[in-house]
This record gives structure tokens, C-alpha cells and sequence, in this order.
């Protein structure tokens, strides 16, 4: 049985559309469960800096919809030192919040790893980031929404690049994950994605130019995904303009706007899913694990494993967007 009664939620890393919902779940079924509710804003920040104040169900109203985080979020360098996550442990002293669960990605969790090991508290991590890299969950909170931004953006791309017949390089974010470059470059019909994750077993580049790549084409697209594994796409648009001067080459850069945006349908249903989980487990007693879903079932992830292990790309996935894009 769990002695839990105050739970703190907080945001932290990059934002990603569905955190509001993960909020508003984590809210409403601790409160169900008559626990009490507190938002911690700007992440591991106002932890420290005690920046919190108690959740009614009000509070999280006509917030499912929204991209964003109504909690704010931060990335808080004091927060990797130990007197930092000291300072973050005497605020929830003082606040009398005896577990926390953290939205956020890879970092967010690593930091609460290090925080419950260290102070004893009890931590519950989602997986909130639009990167889709932590393993254990098959998707992450905020990634089909991206992926749906980067396919309607792809696909406005294509109108010019037909009309000019033109070659475009189109950078995703992922940080070192090629999952919004694979699946964006699958949901376009892209002719094709660099990844980092391939990016040590060929040249790229050349595999594409050596296979036919834009015979009988109007236009190309190939999704990049950011990296320094894979150097961008400006890199590979020079490379073009060296190495094949005959292409009309041009490059978009999506940037933040994959961050943005109302959540899919898909996001709502799994960070309302997962942040109820999040109060089930903590009422079972359970502690440093990630709620992530695996095959629509919720399962729970040590910390350790969702960090620390590597989640891969599906190989099949790579042969379909080639076999497609003949
Ligand atoms: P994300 O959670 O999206 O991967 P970051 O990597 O920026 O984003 O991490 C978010 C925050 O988590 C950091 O600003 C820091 O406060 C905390 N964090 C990240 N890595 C660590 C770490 N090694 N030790 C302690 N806290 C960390
Ligand atoms: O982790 C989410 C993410 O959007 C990555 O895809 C990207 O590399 C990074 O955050 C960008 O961070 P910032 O918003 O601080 O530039």
C-alpha cells in the first residue's frame, strides 16, 4: 500500500503537443482517488524555486485541446548537481508533496532517476517528448502530433517541388532519433530519409544518386533527420550542389512548428491513458518506472531501462520507403 498523499506534476525539456493532456489525467485521477494535487511550474526550475500551486479540477478545464504546457517548461542546468536536486527536495518538504510525476523526455528522466535514488522519493515519468526516443513505450506523448505536422508540411512542399522540379532536403527534428524523418518520409511519400541510424553503414547520398534515385521524376524529397551523425540537410544540399550540379536543390528547415499544434487524437488517448496510469502506480506502491504503452496495453518501465536503452528503428520500415519510392 502507498502512503502517498500530495502528488506534484511538472513539465520539463521541450514541450510536446499532449503534455496538457497528461496534466489534466494526472490531475483528475489523483483527485478522484482523493489525493491531493499540485502544479509545479517550469519543470525541475520551480521545483527548486518553489513555484507551485495546488490543482483543483478547474484548473485543468478546456486544457485537453492545447499544445503546449499550461505548467510551462524549463530546461534547469541547477537541477543536474546535486545541491541543486537538494534545494528541489526541501520544496516538497515544505510543500508536503511526498511523490512527483514527471512529463518529459530522455533528460527529464535521467534527472528524476538521480533525484528519487537520491532523496527516496517516489517518481513516475511519461514519456512527453514529439522525439519518440525513450524505449519501453512505443510511442511518446506528442510524437504522432508532430509527425502529422511534418507529413501536412511535406506535402505543401511537394506542390513547388513539382512545379519547379526541384530537389528538396527537408530537416526534422528528433535530436539523434530518425523516427519523425523515417515515418514523415513513409506518411509523405517521400523519395527518401537520412538518418542517424543508418547513417554508419553507407553513404547515404551516394546509395540514393546509384539507385535511380528521381529517374521519371518530377520532384524529390528526401527527409533529413537533425544530427550530427547525419550533418543536416544543408550539408547534404552542398553536397548536391558539388556532386551533382544538374539538380535544382533547395532546403526547408521545419524547426519549432513541429513542436506546436493542438493534439492529435492519438496523443490525447495515450497521455490520458498513461497519466491516469501514473496515479494507479503510485497508489500501488510503485516507483522510479516510466508509463509507456506497448501494443495498446500500459506496462511500466524502469528508469533505467527506458533511459538507458537504445529504442530502434524498424529495418522493415527502411525496405518500404525504398521498395515505395521507385
Ligand atoms: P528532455 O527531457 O526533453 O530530454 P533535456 O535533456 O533538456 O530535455 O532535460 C530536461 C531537464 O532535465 C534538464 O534541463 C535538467 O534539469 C534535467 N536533466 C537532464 N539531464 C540530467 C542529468 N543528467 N542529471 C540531472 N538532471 C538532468
Ligand atoms: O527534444 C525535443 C526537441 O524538439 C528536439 O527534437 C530538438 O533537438 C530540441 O528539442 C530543440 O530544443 P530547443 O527548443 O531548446 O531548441
Amino acid at each position: 500500500m502507498s502512503s502517498v498523499k500530495c502528488i506534484g506534476v511538472l513539465t520539463s525539456g521541450g514541450d510536446a503537443p499532449g503534455m496538457n493532456a497528461a496534466i489534466r489525467a494526472v490531475t483528475r485521477s489523483a483527485i478522484y482517488n482523493g489525493l491531493q494535487v499540485k502544479g509545479i511550474y517550469r519543470g525541475y526550475k520551480g521545483l527548486i524555486t518553489d513555484e507551485i500551486v495546488e490543482f483543483k479540477t478547474e484548473n485543468v478545464s478546456d486544457i485537453i485541446q492545447r499544445g503546449g504546457t499550461i505548467l510551462k517548461t524549463a530546461r534547469c542546468q541547477e537541477f543536474k548537481t546535486p545541491e541543486g536536486r537538494k534545494l528541489a527536495y526541501d520544496t516538497m518538504k515544505k510543500e508536503n508533496i511526498d511523490a512527483l510525476v514527471i512529463i518529459g523526455g530522455d533528460g527529464s528522466l535521467t534527472g528524476a532517476r538521480l533525484f528519487a535514488e537520491e532523496f527516496d522519493v517516489p517518481c513516475i515519468g511519461l514519456p512527453g517528448t514529439i522525439d519518440n526516443d525513450l524505449y519501453g513505450t512505443d510511442t511518446t506523448i506528442g510524437y504522432d502530433t508532430a509527425l502529422n505536422t511534418i507529413m501536412e508540411a511535406v506535402d505543401k512542399i511537394r506542390d513547388t517541388a513539382t512545379s519547379h522540379e526541384r530537389l528538396f532536403f527537408i530537416e526534422v527534428m528528433g535530436r539523434d532519433a530518425g523516427f519523425l524523418a523515417l515515418n514523415g518520409a513513409v506518411a509523405s511519400g517521400a523519395e527518401a530519409a537520412i538518418i542517424p541510424e543508418e547513417s554508419t553503414e553507407v553513404d547515404q547520398l551516394e546509395d540514393l544518386i546509384k539507385n535511380g534515385f528521381r529517374k521519371s521524376k518530377s520532384s524529390s524529397i528526401v527527409l533529413v533527420a537533425e544530427s550530427e551523425i547525419t550533418g543536416g540537410a544543408m550539408h547534404y544540399a552542398e553536397r548536391v550542389k558539388k556532386e551533382y550540379p544538374e539538380y535544382d536543390v533547395r532546403v526547408t528547415i521545419l524547426g519549432h512548428v513541429q513542436r506546436g499544434g493542438s493534439p492529435s487524437a492519438n496523443d490525447r488517448i495515450l497521455a490520458s491513458r498513461l497519466g491516469h496510469a501514473s496515479v494507479e502506480a503510485l497508489l500501488e506502491g510503485q516507483r522510479n518506472v516510466m508509463c509507456g504503452m506497448q501494443n495498446s496495453e500500459v506496462v511500466y518501465v524502469p528508469f533505467t531501462q527506458a533511459i538507458k536503452n537504445q529504442k530502434s528503428i524498424d529495418k522493415n520500415l527502411v525496405k518500404v520507403l525504398k521498395i515505395l519510392s521507385i
